[in-house]
């Protein structure tokens, strides 16, 4: 191993366990050296020549390693995800979670040779929307496969092990550290004053104030980012991460900034210099978000978010891993496993919108983000700022996400008809002894695994009377519906209606567009051309039918409908138009644009593996690929690019 550290004692029990045959689940805080193991595990594999599967939940995550890998272990190091497939044969593969869950469904023989697979961050087994995923990879997972499970946050860690001993095949080592190598001081800013400890802010007693009228009198000032940002200076408390909820609102604090300078004059000349030869890098010089970063960079400001091009969030990651960016705005992806960390951590806010619903901060949360403050080996503590208003948070709140002990992962296991499908494929009715294997089934009261079993069967009625099963055997455009790991009866029915098989290539786009796009809340809709209507119409009638089997079988939410609001700026990107261009056609922002192109361009991708799709629909659809996956587009550029 090329590391100078010396292992901490949960680090060394981790690898020596994993080296004695054992599957090994890893509970340690954030920043506590948890990729280490993995790099030990990657190495012995290496050197025996076993082969090994490293999963990630975001795209950010396994990018950064795969950068990471590639460069200890040059050749070895591959990376599949729905965009991206470099070097797929190689011994070390980075995967989505997704990706690898579809591939032992379809062919786990491909993975023989693989004797490790290490889920990162495997508490997304808890996430409402892809948690499923996680579940049932585990339930799946090939019998000779060892599990290496990382995460910060799995407070039931024996409830969990409990399960997976239930359905893994190879003993399991529990390995917990509480310790953070870094400790946290909390902090906070209230009524426009820095309370450096939780008992100060107590004793102040701004947070007390129950009724309106209470707090209207208590004359509480509102909090200045100015006398926060002069704090930290004071202090030397940079670099900072600043968390904030929404995408404008990390924009409109960067530039309240304006004027602030972070940087001495060496620095301000190293950062433009650098600034300029990542975007010329990286083919991002022509983006409208540049004049407005350029400034606030050259002060050691940034923002970062999913509205802003994937490239140009790499560009910003390497200013800040440089340390010549002090003070970065950016929404909660930045947290997530990513190793870039500060100094100082600041929350907007603690209140956040969590797919469904907004409420306050879970303590996992608050703590897996507030973790990215203290950078091992470089600071001796990590410091927190959060920013109160009383008239949105109070005491009670506050203490619950503080002090309140971390949510139990719970299973969200929901299985989707593509993995129905490819499990009927594999065991017929028995397919409903899986459930009983998962982690769901041991979490859930009688009623709930009832009300489970009953969706599942449901499902598979649903699949019936839909015609994608037909006589116990999986008909033709279910072969096709279980290569499409979303959207699988809108396509198996655009192929079954003929629809599919008389597209063009730019229809094919437009369509595939219409699919994956999520307009938002009360988005205008653009002015259709009459082809487009027509589409549009005929879709509607589509979508209603297969709404209608939906709610016959009582299975919500409902398959998603066509909108066709970047109609135009797929249009105009097939037809070769500058990508900066596009945003004259459609409401999404420019990382938007970048993400849903690449999901129709996935689902193309994923049709085309059907052997069931005619040749003549193949070499349209390889077409298409070609002439839209370029320039910004195309993912995998961008990951070769970065590894020079
Ligand atoms: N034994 C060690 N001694 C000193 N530094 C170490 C040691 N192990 C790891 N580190 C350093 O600690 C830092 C954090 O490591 P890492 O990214 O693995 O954290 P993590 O546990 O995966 O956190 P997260 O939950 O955020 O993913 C890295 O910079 C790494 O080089
Ligand atoms: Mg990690």
């Amino acid at each position: 191993m090329n590391s100078n550290f010396v292992l901490d004692e949960f680090q060394k029990n981790a690898i020596d366990s994993a080296r004695k045959g054992f599957s090994v689940i890893v509970s340690a805080p954030t920043g506590a050296g948890k990729t280490l193991i993995a790099e030990y595990i990657i190495e012995d594999c290496i050197r025996n020549r076993e082969g090994i599967i490293y999963t990630a939940p975001v795209k950010a995550l396994s990018n950064q390693k795969f950068r990471d890998f590639s460069r200890k272990y040059p050749k070895n190091v591959g990376i599949v995800t729905g965009d991206v497939s470099i070097n797929p044969s190689a011994p070390i593969i980075i995967m989505t979670t997704e990706i690898f869950r579809n591939a032992i469904l379809i062919s786990p023989q491909r993975f023989n040779d693989k004797k490790w697979v290490i889920f990162d961050e495997i508490h997304y087994l808890d996430d409402i929307e892809r948690g499923t995923v996680w579940e049932e990879t585990i339930i799946l997972l090939p019998e000779h496969m060892h599990i290496l499970a990382l995460s910060a946050t799995l407070p039931n860690i024996d409830e969990f092990i409990k399960w997976l001993n239930s359905v893994h095949r190879h003993p399991i080592k529990k390995i917990v550290e509480q310790n953070r190598p870094v400790p946290l001081d909390l902090r906070y800013q209230c009524s426009n004053t820095i309370f450096n400890t939780h008992k100060e802010l107590k004793e102040s007693g701004l947070m007390d104030k129950r009724s309106l009228r209470a707090l209207r009198e208590a004359h509480i000032k509102p909090n200045k980012l100015n006398t926060l940002m002069a704090h930290l200076q004071s202090k030397e408390l940079t670099p900072c991460i600043y968390f904030s909820f929404s995408r404008r609102r990390c924009e409109t604090l960067a530039y309240e900034l304006h004027g602030l300078n972070l940087l001495s004059k060496e620095e301000k000349k190293e950062i433009v210099h650098l600034f300029n030869n990542l975007i010329n890098i990286f083919n991002v010089a022509n983006d409208p978000h540049i004049n407005l970063l350029f400034p606030l960079v050259k002060q050691g400001i940034g923002y970062h978010h999913a509205g802003i091009l994937p490239a140009l969030k790499e560009v910003i990651e390497r200013l800040f891993t440089t340390g010549l960016l002090k003070l970065i705005f950016t929404t909660e992806t930045f947290a997530l496993g990513v190793n870039m960390p500060a100094k100082t951590v600041i929350f907007d806010t603690l209140y956040k919108y969590y797919g469904r619903t907004s409420h306050y901060l879970k303590t996992r949360d608050f703590y897996q983000m507030a973790g990215r403050a203290g950078r091992r080996g470089i600071d001796t503590r990590g410091y927190v700022y959060t920013r109160i208003n009383p008239y949105n948070i109070n005491m009670d709140n506050l203490d619950k996400i503080i002090y309140g002990s971390y949510e139990p992962i719970t299973s969200q296991l929901r299985s989707c008809y593509a993995t129905i499908l490819n499990l009927y494929k594999l065991m017929k009715e028995k397919l409903y002894e899986i459930y009983p294997r998962s982690f769901h089934f041991q979490q859930s009261e009688r009623l709930q695994k009832k009300e489970a079993l009953d969706l599942l069967k449901r499902k598979v009625s649903l699949l019936e009377y839909m015609k994608y099963i037909v006589n116990s055997e999986i008909s033709a455009k279910a072969e096709l519906s279980a290569r499409v790991y979303s959207f699988e009866l809108q396509i198996g029915e655009l192929y079954d209606t003929g629809i599919l098989n008389s597209l063009n290539e730019l229809s094919l786009f437009i369509l595939m567009c219409a699919l994956v796009y999520e307009p938002r809340k009360g988005e205008k809709k653009p002015r259709f051309t009459n082809r487009i209507k027509k589409m549009r119409k005929e879709l509607k009638n589509f979508t209603k039918y297969i709404h209608k089997a939906e709610k016959k079988f009582r299975i919500y939410p409902l398959s998603k409908r066509f909108s066709f609001n970047i109609t135009e700026a797929a249009r105009a990107w097939y037809e070769g138009a500058d990508f900066y261009k596009l945003h004259r056609f459609c409401w999404a922002d420019e990382g938007e644009i970048v993400r849903y192109f690449r999901m129709a361009i996935q689902v193309l991708k994923e049709v085309r593996t059907s052997y069931i799709v005619e040749p003549a629909l193949k070499s349209r659809i390889n077409k298409c690929i070609k002439r839209i996956n370029r320039d910004v587009i195309d993912a995998e550029r961008q990951l070769r690019e970065d590894i020079i």
